[in-house]
């Protein structure tokens, strides 16, 4: 079976089993602060599991792309050193939300294995929780009596809390789990060693393939277990080492998941899988990260220096550091592998077939800028080295060049050995956790757990047609928010929208029967609908109206309507390739990310303006439909976003069934009219292929025209209202730049006519020519040009000019060459020492120096203070 038909036969089994087959959630996570990117195929499941959300339907199974690089599941730092660890997989998986338990899905789990995918029975091992008595959990009786029924009892082996006991992260749903490991080892080696031994043990052959989890708990922030109302099923198997399995090669890399990417890579490199540890593990390296990199990328993640963007880029760094380093590509490569996963996944993920060049792109401008900070970086090492004195590396030195070059600790450590020296890797380790912990102080909220005020299910969101409900708050909990506290509260039901596709949440307030509540901001986590305020009603049980701030929404609505018109006018200039890759609607101003390959002409931004503007006039009506099957939607021709997750039933927006058509959640205004105006403020590149357009609607673009139309009134009084002011505006020019050319002329005869003034007031002195003169400049650089003048025209020349130029003080000192050397003079030391005359500062070489300063009545005493200092040092060298 190849890796594509092992997926259907899942997929198959599962849907003759009853279950519904979804489609994966996007692998980056944008509802859920307390995740980045998705890490388990349960994830998107997460409010059916806590019973935040009824559950749809009641069995379900998928293959989902999950990353697991950063939080509780981090696997990235084994990845490439083994040969079954992955950053980015596929998860195949099975739930039940309330239904089946236990039984069925270890009898169905081994009836897929043994019996569609017939893996040998006597390869097999069962583990099952044994219990943990901290936690006061039991060991899992009732699985091993199931597993009993189909396998020796010799093969079902305890698992500790470690192994055994699956969590999503530090909270949520959780519960004891049963794996089946399989030993891929010839029967030689398992006359050995027998395979229980090997179970859990890290050995490359002897690995799980599937984790079943009976998620019973929720993890509370306290570190309690909760029980939750009800108990669910949630499977996992990596579809990679599950084809391992099947196809029986001694890794996951030997499949025909990885064979491609492998071929393509040493068709670049010239170096084949299998010739050094030290080739492989970077060959790994790459074929591993580009998959993660391309699947983020696809579902919308960029490289950037933030949160899951920095995540994606040192992926990226680690993968291009690999192969200069090992692989010997000096060159961007990673961008011509995207192809071939383009090709591999067109038909589940077809998203990145339909987005390569876009992913090519973006992946090529990382590798360009990483390859030259990667020479940047070792040419800072080289100096590092050089100006050692001691032969290790400083901590901190190791953490700049991994924070700022993006230097690994290992790569350095392998320059520093290939240089003789070593790395202070405690210091490195402490400069790395401080900046850890600013991080954290940076980032998330803290968040205390719910506390339920008042029992009910799902919260209902009034605020399509409402801007104001009587409501109950369910629960609320205590969250501190840059080091203050504030407070976040659920409601029955709610007209405040959450944010989310980009519209900013709605603020307003709640009030009591005697107090009024601000809500200042409302997010979404998952499906719930947070309100935060600063503070608590001192009655929780009251009943409460809640009210939206209005005219804030109404603009909001403004862009977030105008966004859509923007949109399609994008796609009416420019093409259909362009993609929505962002966007952010607020009151003030809407911010639009798109796929586009070159910057927009001034015609095309007019144009689009234009057609935006003459929809708005159009006056056209907001048609919405919701709960339309989502094959339909797609029918109408909306325009569904890479990197959303849609369910089955979406709400479509329409503009003008011919223009505008949106698969899309916010409020929008009821006509165009009432967005009045639009107007392009900026047009700019955030990314390669990616553009970016601010744009400002109704009272904004109001201000915006207006301010603007006010600075043309004003620079024309200013001119005197000419007549056809850009004309004129030309002439002035035009005139300046004569003007200054005959200023400049001047200037030039002016400097040779002074320096010959000062060549007349040479005074000599034992074969020292000394100038010592206070002169008014004719230009700013006259004081330069004339010392290097004369420094040449005169020989042995000693000259201290206190110069004037437009009133401000400076002081120009030149020592012929000959002088520096024979009595020790120097410019730079003598112009520091009168430069506090005209307080001022100053410096330069010793046989030129000069200073400015802002007192010109000290120029006097320059002059007399640089006699006396050259006479001193004269006299002393005679002596
Ligand atoms: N959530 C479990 C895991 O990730 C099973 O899907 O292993």
């Amino acid at each position: 079976m190849d890796f594509k038909s092992i997926r259907t036969a899942f997929i198959e089994f599962f849907q003759e089993k009853a279950h519904k087959i979804v489609s994966s959630a996007p692998i980056v996570v944008k509802d859920d602060p307390t995740l980045m990117f998705t890490n388990a195929g349960m994830n998107q499941f997460k409010d059916y599991f806590l019973g935040n959300k009824k559950d749809e339907v009641k069995r379900a199974a998928d293959t989902q792309k999950c990353l697991r690089v950063s939080g509780k599941h981090n696997d990235l730092e084994d990845v490439g050193l083994d040969t079954y660890h992955h950053t980015m997989f596929e998860m195949l998986g099975n739930w039940s939300f309330g239904d089946y338990f236990k039984k069925e899905a270890i009898e169905w789990a081994w009836e897929l294995l043994t019996e569609v995918y017939k893996l040998p029975k006597d390869r097999l091992y069962i583990t099952v929780f044994e219990g943990d008595s901290k936690e006061s959990l039991e060991g899992d009786e009732e699985s091993r009596e199931y597993w009993k029924n189909h396998i020796a009892e010799d093969r079902i082996l305890n698992g500790s809390k470690k192994d055994n006991f699956w969590e999503m992260g530090d909270t949520g749903p959780c519960g004891p789990c049963s794996e089946i490991h399989i030993d891929l080892r010839s029967d030689d080696e398992i006359q050995k060693q027998a395979g229980d031994e090997l179970v859990n043990q890290d050995h490359p052959q002897v690995v799980e393939i599937w984790n079943l989890v009976f998620i019973q708990f929720n993890r509370m922030k306290s570190g309690q277990l909760e029980d939750l109302p009800e108990q669910h099923v949630d499977t996992g198997m990596g579809l990679e080492r599950l084809v391992m399995a099947i196809q029986n090669k001694p890794s996951n890399y030997d499949t025909d998941v990885f064979q491609p990417i492998m071929k393509k890579l040493e068709g670049i490199t010239g170096i084949a899988y299998g010739n050094s540890e030290e080739t492989d593990i970077a060959i790994r390296v790459i074929v591993d990260h580009i998959r993660a990199i391309t699947f983020a990328i696809s579902d919308g993640q960029l490289p950037s220096n933030v949160k899951a963007g920095y995540v994606i880029r040192r992926i990226l760094r680690r993968a291009v550091r690999y192969g200069f380093n090992f692989l010997n590509v000096k060159e961007p490569f990673l961008f011509e592998l995207v192809e071939v996963l383009s090709n591999q996944f067109s038909e589940v993920f077809p998203e990145v077939d339909q987005q390569k060049e876009l992913i090519e792109r973006v992946i090529k401008e990382e590798e360009t800028t990483f390859l030259r900070t990667l020479e940047l970086g070792l040419k800072r090492l080289d100096s590092i080295s050089e100006n050692l004195s001691s032969m290790v590396i400083d901590g901190k030195i190791a953490f700049e060049l991994y924070d700022t070059y993006g230097f690994p600790l290992d790569l350095t450590s392998l320059i520093a050995r290939e240089r003789g020296l070593s790395i202070d890797e405690k210091g490195f380790e402490e400069a790395m956790s401080e900046q850890k912990n600013r991080s954290k102080q940076d980032a998330q909220t803290d968040k205390g757990d719910w506390i339920v005020v008042n029992k009910g299910e799902n919260v209902v969101f009034r605020g399509y047609d409402q801007l104001e409900t009587s409501s109950k708050i369910l629960r609320y909990r205590e969250v501190e928010e840059k080091g203050k506290k504030a407070y976040q509260v659920i409601l029955d039901q709610t007209p405040f929208y959450a944010e989310s596709g980009g519209q900013k949440g709605d603020s307003g307030f709640l009030t009591g029967s005697d107090e009024k509540i601000d809500i200042y901001d409302t997010k979404k986590e998952n499906d719930l609908i947070i309100h935060f305020s600063k503070k608590l009603p001192s009655d929780l049980n009251a009943g409460f109206q809640a009210f939206v701030n209005k005219k804030k929404r109404s603009l909001t609505e403004n862009n977030h309507t105008a966004t859509h018109l923007l949109h399609a006018a994008l796609r009416d200039v420019l093409g259909d390739h362009v993609q929505q890759k962002g966007s952010l609607v607020s009151d003030k101003v809407l911010r639009f990310d798109f796929s586009h390959f070159s910057k927009m002409e001034t015609e095309e931004i007019s144009r689009v303006e234009e057609i935006v503007n003459t929809k708005i006039r159009e006056n056209i009506e907001r048609d919405i439909q919701e709960n339309v099957p989502i094959s339909e939607a797609k029918e109408m021709g909306a325009m569904a976003l890479f990197g959303e997750k849609y369910g089955d039933f979406v709400r479509v927006v329409t503009f003008d069934k011919d223009y505008s058509v949106e698969l899309c959640g916010g409020t929008h205004v009821p006509f165009t009219g009432q967005i009045g105006f639009f107007k392009i403020i900026s047009e700019s590149s955030i990314a390669s292929g990616i553009r970016r357009i601010e744009a400002i609607t109704s009272v904004e673009a109001d201000r915006y025209i207006n301010e603007k139309l006010d600075e043309l009134h004003e620079i024309k009084e200013k001119l005197n209202n000419p007549k056809k002011p850009v004309d004129f505006v030309e002439s002035l020019l035009e005139d300046h730049k004569k003007l200054q050319k005959q200023l400049e002329a001047i200037q030039i005869k002016e400097s040779n006519h002074l320096k010959e003034i000062l060549k007349s007031r040479v005074s000599n002195q034992n074969g020292l020519n000394l100038i010592l003169e206070e002169v008014e400049l004719p230009s700013k650089d006259a004081l330069k040009n004339i010392s290097f003048q004369l420094k040449n025209e005169i020989e042995n020349l000693i000259m201290v000019l206190a110069a004037r130029y437009e009133g401000n003080p400076q002081i120009g000192i030149t020592i012929s060459e000959n002088l520096v050397k024979e009595y020790g003079l120097n410019a730079g030391q003598l112009v520091r020492s009168l430069a506090a005359e005209i307080k001022g500062g100053g410096g330069g070489q010793a046989f030129f120096a000069t200073a400015g300063g802002k007192d010109a009545s000290g120029l006097p005493n320059v002059i007399r203070k640089a006699k006396e200092m050259i006479e001193e040092q004269l006299a002393a060298h005679k002596n």
